[in-house]
């Protein structure tokens, strides 16, 4: 017979589970073939089910050996000390592209002129109006001054909808004009024509300092009809439309600027701004005579420079070190090809990107015992924060790792599991962090100043638990030697620095 070298307790079970009566005799030839596929399956399943329970020892190596073939897979996403090198350098290139008049039209990092030339000394006084549009949420804030470093300041969040980010840009302006209108009233002040800094954290070519074109929208938003259109006129314009407030606007600036500004006024040597937030961007001091697109009153040395480096990359320099999961990022995102750098560090896409690494180790049976969870297969469920929320857990221990692998259905994950997604989340926050170091130490490197102070804003660099450390440890390694560098949390750069560019301006009036 077909099994007369197997043991008949086999058989047995071979056949109870197979569901075929017992005995082959009889059995037509065509149903022979299916009962003989179908022994097949169910041998296999015997066979595994027979298998002796692994030994300690055995389960040891095997969990070693899944943990080295993660960490071999995510080689990928770790920098070596030359790829490092080379970007500096690359990015260097850029930045003078960027600031070069022949140049900058074809150069990614755009170097734009911000006309912030002064920056202020903590005895502005004043009060001031301030809007901060840059994210998911937009504020307006009022501001007093009083000199000495003192101030005073009350603000309100409101939400921008999906519809209004994705809108027109009229629908946009009017709900902004909207919001400063019912934010006065309640702080009455409907009543007073207040000075206003303008907080707008994208991509402008600006002409003044109260005048500034949209060159692309970054972060998620895609308004019609305001690229190359001046967003002040079009805050002004809505303003119009309702009829029933006054402000004066003095100032416009981008966020990495704010938090240059806001920092300066207690390190008088703060020279660079850096957001590593929803996006990622840097400003930093350049010699006028290297700004090649000024072409106002050259009598004042510096100017502020907006570099908006989270468009490095798009093309071609970052393709050194991007990844599937960058590209994968990037196909999905409403921006495709744009902003290259600033995909691989900011908070709008760090959680996506680790979820996409879960995703393929789960899918190759290296987490999770190969089996997922409805919602880690879905798109924008692994929120940055988790990456940090992970990141706190001390080690050794998974508190925070299991809230979110339960809140994500994968409570069945082992600890094993829980030390892998935390590798994971670490190697892509590093990433992010020797990405933002590098960009950092090249612009301090450029400017060659003996001791500098970075001005730092942004919810990836504020919540996660070792941005700040990676950061100094990185840079450190980077800067020419000789220079002293420090990095400074902003208190709330968007908004103060605005309020603080616009004290400037007045001033200067
Ligand atoms: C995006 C914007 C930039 C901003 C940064 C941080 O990169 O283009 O202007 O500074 O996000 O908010």
């Amino acid at each position: 017979m077909v099994a007369a070298w197997l043991p008949n307790d086999f058989i047995r079970q071979v056949e109870s589970l197979s569901g075929f009566p017992r005995g082959l005799g009889s059995r037509q030839p065509s149903s022979l073939f299916q009962y003989a596929v179908h022994t097949y399956h169910v041998f296999v399943r015997v066979v595994t089910s027979l298998r002796k329970p692994l030994t300690s020892k055995q389960i040891a190596c095997s969990i070693n050996k899944r943990l080295s073939e993660i960490r071999e897979e995510c080689q990928e996403l770790v920098l070596s000390d030359g790829q490092v090198l080379e970007i500096m350098k690359r990015l260097l290139t850029e930045l003078n592209r960027g600031l070069g008049k022949a140049t900058h039209d074809t150069a990614d990092v755009k170097c734009f002129t911000t006309f912030v030339q002064d920056l202020p000394n903590g005895t502005e006084k004043g009060k001031f109006l301030a809007l901060d549009l840059g994210g998911t949420n937009f504020r307006v804030l009022i501001i007093e001054l009083g000199g000495e470093h003192h101030f005073d300041m009350k603000s309100k969040i409101y939400a921008i909808p999906q519809k209004i980010m994705l809108g027109s840009g009229k629908q946009l302006f009017d709900h902004i004009a909207e919001c400063l209108a019912n934010f006065m009233v309640e702080h009455d002040l409907s009543s007073e024509r207040l000075p206003l800094g303008f907080t707008f954290s994208f991509p402008l070519s600006q002409r003044g300092l109260t005048k500034g074109y949209l060159v692309q929208w970054t972060k998620g938003f895609d308004c019609s009809d305001c690229i190359n259109e001046d967003v002040v006129q079009m805050l002004k314009d809505a303003i119009a439309r309702r009829n029933d407030i006054q402000l004066d606007v003095v100032a416009l600036l981008n966020d990495a600027v704010g938090t240059l500004v806001a920092c300066a006024i207690r390190a008088h040597n703060c020279r660079v701004g850096l957001i590593a937030g929803t996006g990622s961007n840097a400003c930093y001091v350049e010699k006028v005579e290297n700004v090649e697109l000024f072409e106002g009153d050259k009598s004042k040395p510096y100017m502020v420079i907006n570099t908006e480096w989270g468009a490095f990359g798009d093309n071609g320099a970052l393709e050194i070190v991007r990844t599937q999961y960058d590209r994968e990022i990037d196909s999905h995102s409403i921006n495709a090809g744009k902003q290259l750098h600033e995909k691989m560090i900011s908070g709008m896409y760090m959680g996506e990107l680790v979820r996409l690494v879960l995703v393929k180790f789960t899918k190759s049976n290296l987490l999770f015992g190969g089996k997922g969870s409805d919602m880690l297969f879905e798109r924008g469920t692994f929120f940055t924060k988790f990456v940090s929320e992970i990141e706190s857990d001390k080690r050794g221990t998974f508190t925070g790792c299991r809230q979110v692998l339960d809140e994500l259905g994968l409570s069945h994950a082992t600890d094993q599991d829980c030390v892998n997604v935390r590798y994971i989340c670490e190697c892509v926050s590093r990433r992010a962090a020797h990405l933002v170091s590098a960009g950092v130490a090249t612009l301090i490197n450029k400017m060659g100043q003996l001791s500098v102070t970075v001005g730092v804003d942004g919810s990836v660099y504020r919540f996660h638990p070792y941005f700040h450390d990676l950061m100094v440890e990185k840079i450190s390694e980077l800067v020419t030697p000789g220079i002293k560098f420090d990095l400074m949390l902003s208190e709330d750069g968007s908004g103060r620095g605005a309020a603080l560019v616009a004290a400037v301006a007045c001033r200067d009036r």
